[in-house]
């Protein structure tokens, strides 16, 4: 009888997957998440309790956002990985995870202008490709739990900018000192990297802004800077080309999305060893297929999308967005996709794996605590299933 393994032969999100040198036993990995409990920017054991909830052997886990410089927060008590102390806290973290037999990146964040004051340094701008602020469509979620609006950012001298990659260069040496099997760089959701590769925000005159190659630029330094140091091996890249999160539009997300992935063909062909993955973000209607009739793009339009987009890409191919079971496992099956990213499934259904393989009814998850900062209460007290009995049971408090 076909199992959920291989049901008639197909792939499933339980076949086995090697990415690169890792050896995944199945296909549903962990999305990076922010969760705000890092208490002044450092990893507390509450985080290896909820990473090490999320581990089983051969699952691959991304971290959250972790910020790789002080001007690069925009959320409360977000996790840094740019001093020695955040590096020692996030070892018992990932240890915990690997005692499981999981494999866990670390997230590479900075998010420049998606800031305020009071995350910055001595009260300064956030640094950005532009001085135009994020629009008053949007809100930012300050430490006091209130909403503010996006302050009028500073943009980036050229000169500067090479500090910047040479900060998420030292990020990564840091992470992997800190123990992490590797990194994913965040050029996705409207943040730094986004803020360059974006028609729509970078109105740059410098090398930095203009043409498809510049707009790239920033993107394609913090890649071989940190492949430079770590070794491609043990570098995702995240992006999202058609997602207009923080007003991050593009006049042509396909040819954007495509311009990057070219790139990266070309820089994994002169190193001779692939990125570990290209982790994208669905669209699902966000932004793609707007531009033209003013209309939400079709199903159909953006299946096209992804698919031209991994047909491209020249290695293991991780998609993010709106997954259900039902949809990773025609996504794995039909080729769209090599692996699929969880999210807020995950911070509701710590052993997701679990219940996606027994098809068990998943817990909801409760939006109220995304970004609160309790280190029990809606981080790390979510049932697991009963395994003798596939029914939920709550977590006994330590
Ligand atoms: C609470 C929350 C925090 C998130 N934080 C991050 C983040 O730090 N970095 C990132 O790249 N994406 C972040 N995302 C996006 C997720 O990685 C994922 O792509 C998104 O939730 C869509 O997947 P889903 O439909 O399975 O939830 C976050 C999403 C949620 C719900």
């Amino acid at each position: 009888m076909a199992d959920a393994t291989s049901q008639g032969g197909h792939t499933t999100l339980f076949s086995p997957y090697k990415m690169g040198k890792f050896n995944l036993s199945h296909r549903v990995v962990l999305a990076p998440m922010t969760r705000c409990r890092a208490l002044n920017g450092v990893p507390q054991p509450a985080l290896a309790e909820y990473y090490a909830q999320r581990s089983t052997a051969g699952s691959f886990l991304i971290s959250e956002g972790t910020i790789i410089s002080d001007t690069g927060a925009g959320f409360p008590h977000v996790p840094g990985i740019y001093n020695d102390e955040q590096v020692e806290a996030w070892k018992k973290v990932v240890d915990a995870v690997h005692a499981k037999g999981a494999i866990i990146f670390c997230q590479l964040w900075h998010v420049g202008r998606s800031s305020h004051e009071v995350y910055q340094p001595a009260g300064g701008a956030p640094i950005s490709s532009t001085n135009n602020p994020v629009s008053r469509r949007w809100r930012i979620l300050l430490p006091d739990g209130s909403y503010g609006f996006y302050p009028k950012p500073r943009a980036l001298e050229t000169q500067e900018i090479s500090q910047v990659v040479e900060q998420y260069r030292q990020a990564a040496l840091n992470a992997i000192r800190a123990g992490f099997d590797g990194i994913e760089i965040h050029g996705a959701h409207g943040y730094l990297i986004d803020q360059f590769l974006k028609d729509g925000i970078n109105d740059r005159t410098d090398e930095y802004g203009g043409s498809l190659e510049n707009r790239c630029k920033f993107l394609i330094q913090i890649v071989q800077a940190v492949v430079g140091a770590i070794g491609a091996d043990r570098v995702g890249v995240r992006m999202s080309p058609a997602i207009d999160h923080m007003d991050a539009v593009d006049s042509n997300p396909l040819i954007l999305g495509l311009a990057v992935i070219e790139r990266l063909n070309k820089l994994q062909q002169n190193w001779g060893t692939k990125l570990t993955y290209l982790h994208v973000t669905q669209p699902r209607y966000a932004a793609y297929g707007q531009a033209e009739a003013g209309k939400p793009g079709s199903d159909e339009e953006e299946a096209v999308f992804m698919r031209t987009l991994r047909k491209t890409y020249h290695g293991t191919f991780l998609a993010s967005g709106g997954f259900t079971r039902e949809l990773g496992m025609q996504a794995v099956a039909s080729g769209d996709a090599d692996l699929v990213s969880y999210g807020r499934l995950f911070i509701s259904n710590p052993d997701l794996v679990l219940r996606f393989k027994l098809n068990a009814p998943l817990t909801k998850y409760n939006r109220k605590t995304f970004y609160t900062q309790d280190p029990v209460v809606g981080y790390t007290d979510y049932p697991f299933l009963n395994k003798s009995n596939g029914k939920e049971e709550p977590l006994s408090r330590l």
